[in-house]
């Protein structure tokens, strides 16, 4: 399998993020924890230099507790501050506010030293596409939020969202691409659905699901579909998934593409478990 995205957006998706980040003094760098180092986009390390940084493990519900536990030590290690969420639900969502001011902490006393007391702390949310970024914005800035009008001079035609008198949050986020020089990123992401399914091989991506599945998490696959006892390759359990689940063409043939469909869905919807695609090194 071989993966791809789009150079023109990307470029211009990359323009717009390095105008955006001369604005800011902290990048929420947003990751799908399911797949915490295949949605980090190598180069905001560069992008996001001389800014404070924080991590945000989002999707955290679809994700395996343990693993998330384990992602969230190796960030911190790496000397990110980390907050897992759920954007969908909120939850983790008030914990973000206090972390973003904590990482800010050395420019907020930096300020107050200088006397300057009301400059806010500008915050912009960032990551690659399907990550949950508006999500976690409407989340974050909820709806008591007020967006602030243009600020003449240092932020013209840009919108930001009060969150309160410490935070503002730019309300466009900064779009990033992963890099696929390692296939297996590519793979990972194409399981999570951040590949638009027309552009792969959805059976050949869910017997690469299903082999994984089988070595990482084999009750819950199991449990999910039935398995029998006995071993069964990842063609083997496409069929009996097909099985099953009634997937049948018009003249009583096997739909292995239907069945394929239906792996990738429970997969994505979390209808298979808790499950982290990747674990640190
Ligand atoms: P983006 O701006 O980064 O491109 O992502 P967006 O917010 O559009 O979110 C992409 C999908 O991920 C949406 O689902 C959204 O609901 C879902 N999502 C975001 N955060 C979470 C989370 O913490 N947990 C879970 N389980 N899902 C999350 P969608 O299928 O596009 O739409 P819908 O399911 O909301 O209808």
């Amino acid at each position: 399998m071989h993966f791809q995205w789009y150079p023109g957006h990307m470029t211009k998706a990359k323009r717009m993020m390095q105008e955006n980040i001369k604005l800011i003094d902290i990048v929420v760098e947003l990751l799908d924890a399911r797949v915490p180092r295949s949605s980090k986009n190598p180069d905001i390390d560069q992008l996001a230099n001389n800014k404070f940084r924080l991590v945000i493990l989002n999707k955290a519900d679809l994700a395996d507790e343990e693993a998330t536990r384990q992602w969230e030590n190796y960030y911190k290690e790496k000397g990110f501050f980390v907050v897992k969420v759920n954007a969908q639900k909120g939850q983790g969502i008030k914990n973000v506010k206090g972390a973003i001011m904590e990482a800010c902490r050395e420019k907020m006393e930096r300020d107050r030293k200088r006397g300057i007391m009301n400059r806010p702390i500008r915050a912009m949310v960032a990551g690659i596409p399907n990550v949950g970024k508006s999500t976690f914005i409407n989340s974050f800035a909820g709806k008591a939020c007020t967006k602030t009008g243009n600020k003449p001079g240092v932020t013209k035609g840009k919108q930001w969202i009060k969150i309160n008198k410490d935070v503002e949050l730019l309300d466009t986020p900064g779009i990033l691409w992963p890099k696929f020089e390692d296939q297996t990123v590519g793979l990972h992401l194409a399981f999570i659905g951040s590949i638009k399914d027309e552009i792969i091989q959805v059976e050949e991506l869910s017997l690469n699901l299903i082999k994984f599945l089988k070595e990482t998490y084999p009750a819950q696959l199991k449990e999910r579909y039935s398995l029998p006892e006995e071993e069964l390759t990842p063609e083997q359990t496409l069929s009996h998934i097909a099985e099953v689940r009634f997937c049948k063409k018009q003249g009583g043939e096997v739909d292995f593409e239907k069945a394929a469909a239906i792996v990738m869905e429970d997969f994505r919807s979390g209808k298979i478990g808790r499950i982290t695609l990747e674990l640190p090194e």
